[in-house]
Parts: structure tokens; C-alpha cells; sequence
């Protein structure tokens, strides 16, 4: 099967916020994996751990969701700054009920960022919060004159503000977050947002909404309609459950039957639906596509490890994740018109992660080498494309400062299939080629084999006058940049 790509068709450019990533204070989400202090044994730079900080940077995390999730609606900022000794301890009621001792705040937070060199994106609390504390975490922030909250910033060691350039009000409003009805959430937000400061004029804060749970179409409505003209984005959450039941039968994350394979990919594909239906309400709000969907919690959700805390979250990483990540960004490349940032849940150590720790070792995994195989797609101009691909099999394509990249994930988890791409005249040579790949269907690192999995040279693209021709291993994902 061949697809024709217009490469002549200028498309949406695809944001590099789409590689967005998530964490939340969660099992080892942050403490001993990103963050271990200053004075922990392991080597670290401020506190922040150079390991995980380093192949961090490798795949250029854009931005950063913190501090949740439903932690957020929980969290008091004020608890998080200070002196480290007298920084309050309180009980994470959300994740294990462990003690949260706060050494992980708002510094440490922009700390983190400036090492990875990404941007920020803050979850505020309007769950057990008041707009007041959240109008002052904004002027701790934000505020370069003179003020209570910049003097307590300055006060607390930052003479300068930070940079703050998404802000969510709200999260699951719908369930932890308030169990709200939309019309009451939409005047919640309306209020919260209201008094939300604008500091620096040039650089306005961008307003994240909470949106819908999944397939909660009457939410999107009513946000749209009550809200519509306050917002920048609205989020939409959706997991990746194998079996699609919550509770303890949602799948296991290794040595799963072949069934659960197909049902999960079956169950990811269905993000695609949900965008488009989703975006076609907001359409009738906002033709113009000014709004923007931001799906800041996707990913897969699978029983958790044997012998680990179940309010952790910690989970194993295959092949198989390896699909579920690319065919998402496939779709979230195809809706770029509409969807501008998404943020995987959760970096490391939680959900469907790019690393995982244990103690002082690390290792990345099958769903890390997809973020790094596709970061030439990183604001580059969306490729579209006529034709058909063979079943189990989805792509994209994008150019940007004359390279075209194509990356395409065959899912089928026997069958090897092949894909041609014709249209491509003005691209000579092959610049780079990679695949991921393996044979078992749960295939993963481990601590004693991290490098089990990861990316290889590819050698299966043969480019002609003719156009480009793809053998695809069963199981594999596959990028290649022509010049
Ligand atoms: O990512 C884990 C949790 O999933 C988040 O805290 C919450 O928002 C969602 O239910």
C-alpha cells in the first residue's frame, strides 16, 4: 500500500508542547527519582538528580505539568517555600497517605525546569483552595515589582521572577477535583480566572479550563458555552486500560494474553475519536479553532507492579507501550489544529513513564526511546497524505527547515507489513533511520537488562526514484528524516 504525501500543502505546525510530560508528588514520581536534595549521596545539582535530569534533557521535555493531578487540589504553595526544616509536613490522602514533607516546592519546581529547559505548566487548587491563595501563588511568582508576595520570593532567595506560561484551574473538577457539575465548574472557573494576575503584558498567562472525563461530550458543551470567552485550552483526560475496567482488573502490565494487546490498542485508537468529537463541539463555539484541546493526562493504566505500595502507581513499560505512545502522537499530530499540548502521565516512576528508578539505578523504556525517536516533529509543519494503510498500521509526517520525517508504528503483533510513501521528488537522501523493536509481546528493560529494548539503526527503507518503501517488523516503530 502506498500514501501520496503533499508535501507541497503547507499543514498546522505540530507544537512541540504535544511531547509534554506530567509529574505529580506520587509514589516516587518525584521524591528519590528527579528529586533527591542537596545532600543525598546520589550525584545531583541542586537537589535534582543528574541521571534522570540528563536523559531528560536528551529527548527536550517541553514543559512540565505539576503538582497534579488530584495532589494539586490538596496542595497549598505556601507549605512548599521556606526554610526545608520548617516547611510543613502534611498527609498525601490522595496517594498512599504518606507523609509529604514539601522539600519538593515552587523553587525546586522551577529549579527542575531550568535543567531540563522546559517551560511550566501549574496545576492550581480549587478543590480545598481559596482564589486568594491562588491569585498570591500567581504574584510569588510572576510579580517583578515591588509586592508582599515578590518580597517573600525575594525574601526566599529569587530576586527574579519566573516565567509562567500555562496555568490550569481545575483539575478532574468533574470527580476529585469537587465532583462539580459543568454549570457550576464553569462558574467556578469564570470567578478563579477572573482573578487571576496578569503581570507581565507581553507574556500573558495561557488559562487551562477543566475539561471533560473521556467521552463527557455534555461537559465540553456547557464549558464552552459559559466559559468559552475566558479560556485559552480545555483538557481532556483519557487512560489507556487494557481490560477497560477500573479497580484491580484493568490488566497487568507484563505477561498479559494476547487478547489484551489487541483490546489495548483498540482502546488507544479510540483518543482519536474523542478529539474529533470533542473538537466538533467546540467548533460551534469557536469555529476558529482559538481554544485549544489540551489532553494533559493520557497514557496507559495497568494493574500495579507485584509488592508495591497500589497508591504509587508504579508500573512496567513494553513494547507494547512503545505502540500505545505512537499511535497518540500520531493522532495528536493529526488533530494539530486543534490539540497544542498533551502531558503523558507521569515522567517516572508512575503510569505509563519514560524512566523508572530504583534506589540509585535508572533505566529508560520502551515508551522514552519513542519520545526520542520522534522529536524531529517537534514544531514542524504536519505532512498530509492520500491513500491507505494496511491494517495495524498508523504513520505521520512532518517537514520542517527542509528535512521531511516519517514515523510509522506497526502494531500488529505478529505480522510484518510494508508501507510505501510516493510524492516525496524533492527529498533525496535518507539523513537518519531507527526502529524499536522486539520480539516478545511484553518485552521491557530491567534493572539487570536495561537495554533490552531500545533503539536500533534501521536498515528495512529503500528510497528510488519510485518514492520510499518501509518493511515494518511486527511490533516495531520506525522514524526516518530524508533530506
Ligand atoms: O495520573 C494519576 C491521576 O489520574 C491524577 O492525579 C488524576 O488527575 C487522574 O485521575
Amino acid at each position: 500500500m502506498s500514501i501520496e504525501l503533499l508535501t507541497q500543502k503547507s499543514g498546522p505546525k505540530i507544537s512541540k508542547y504535544i511531547y509534554g510530560q506530567f509529574s505529580e508528588h506520587l509514589g516516587h514520581g518525584i521524591y528519590g527519582s528527579l528529586y533527591v536534595g542537596e545532600d543525598s549521596d546520589m550525584p545531583n545539582v541542586n537537589g535534582m538528580r543528574s541521571d534522570v535530569v540528563n536523559a531528560l534533557k536528551a529527548i527536550h521535555v517541553p514543559v512540565l505539568r505539576w503538582p497534579g493531578g488530584l495532589f494539586a487540589d490538596t496542595y497549598h504553595w505556601q507549605d512548599g517555600i521556606g526554610p526545608k526544616d520548617t516547611r510543613k509536613k502534611i498527609v498525601n490522602t490522595n496517594w498512599g497517605d504518606v507523609t509529604e514533607d514539601n522539600s519538593f516546592g515552587t523553587h525546586e519546581y522551577f529549579e527542575l525546569l531550568h535543567q531540563l529547559g522546559a517551560d511550566a505548566y501549574i496545576n492550581a487548587n480549587i478543590g480545598s483552595g481559596t482564589v486568594q491563595e491562588m491569585a498570591e501563588w500567581v504574584e510569588y511568582m510572576t510579580m517583578a515589582g515591588e509586592s508582599p508576595m515578590s518580597k517573600l520570593r525575594q525574601k526566599n532567595g529569587r530576586q527574579d521572577p519566573w516565567s509562567l506560561k500555562f496555568f490550569g484551574i481545575g483539575n478532574e473538577s468533574w470527580g476529585g477535583g469537587g465532583n462539580m457539575r459543568p454549570e457550576y465548574y464553569a462558574d467556578v472557573y469564570r470567578q478563579y480566572q477572573t482573578f487571576l494576575p496578569q503581570y507581565d503584558k507581553d507574556h500573558p498567562i495561557y488559562k487551562v479550563a477543566c475539561g471533560p472525563n473521556e467521552d463527557d461530550y455534555n461537559w465540553t458543551d456547557t464549558l464552552m458555552k459559559y466559559a468559552g470567552e475566558y479560556l485559552d485550552g480545555i483538557s481532556l483526560h483519557y487512560y489507556t486500560l487494557p481490560t477497560g475496567q477500573w479497580g484491580l482488573h484493568k490488566g497487568d502490565a507484563t505477561g498479559f494474553p494476547e487478547a489484551q494487546w489487541d483490546s489495548t490498542m483498540t482502546r488507544t485508537k479510540h483518543m482519536d475519536e474523542l478529539i474529533t468529537r470533542h473538537s466538533t463541539i467546540m467548533d460551534k463555539y469557536d469555529p476558529d479553532h482559538k481554544v485549544n484541546l489540551i489532553v494533559d493526562e493520557w497514557g496507559t493504566w495497568y494493574n500495579v507492579t507485584k509488592n508495591t505500595n497500589p497508591g504509587f502507581l508504579q508500573q512496567q513499560n513494553t513494547i507494547r507501550d512503545a505502540m500505545v505512545a505512537a499511535i497518540n502522537l500520531n493522532i495528536f499530530h493529526k488533530h494539530a489544529d486543534r490539540v497544542n499540548m498533551t502531558n503523558i502521565a507521569q515522567m517516572v516512576n508512575v503510569l505509563q513513564a519514560m524512566i523508572l528508578t530504583d534506589g540509585s539505578k535508572m533505566i529508560k523504556t520502551p515508551t522514552y526511546y519513542v519520545f526520542d525517536m520522534y522529536q524531529k516533529h517537534m514544531d514542524a509543519e504536519l505532512v498530509s497524505g492520500i491513500g491507505s494503510v494496511p491494517e495495524n498500521v498508523s504513520y505521520t509526517a512532518s517537514q520542517k527547515d527542509g528535512t521531511l520525517t516519517i514515523s510509522v508504528v506497526n502494531y500488529d503483533v505478529h505480522a510484518a507489513n510494508q508501507l510505501d510513501f510516493i510524492g516525496i521528488q524533492a527529498y533525496q537522501t535518507i539523513q537518519t533511520a531507527t526502529i524499536l523493536t522486539a520480539k516478545a509481546m511484553d518485552a521491557h528493560n530491567t534493572f539487570e537488562d536495561p537495554d533490552a529494548v531500545q533503539e536500533a539503526a534501521y536498515t528495512g527503507a529503500t528510497l528510488s526514484q519510485a518514492g520510499l518503501q518501509l518493511k515494518l517488523p511486527a511490533k516495531s516503530v520506525v522514524t526516518i528524516t530524508l533530506k
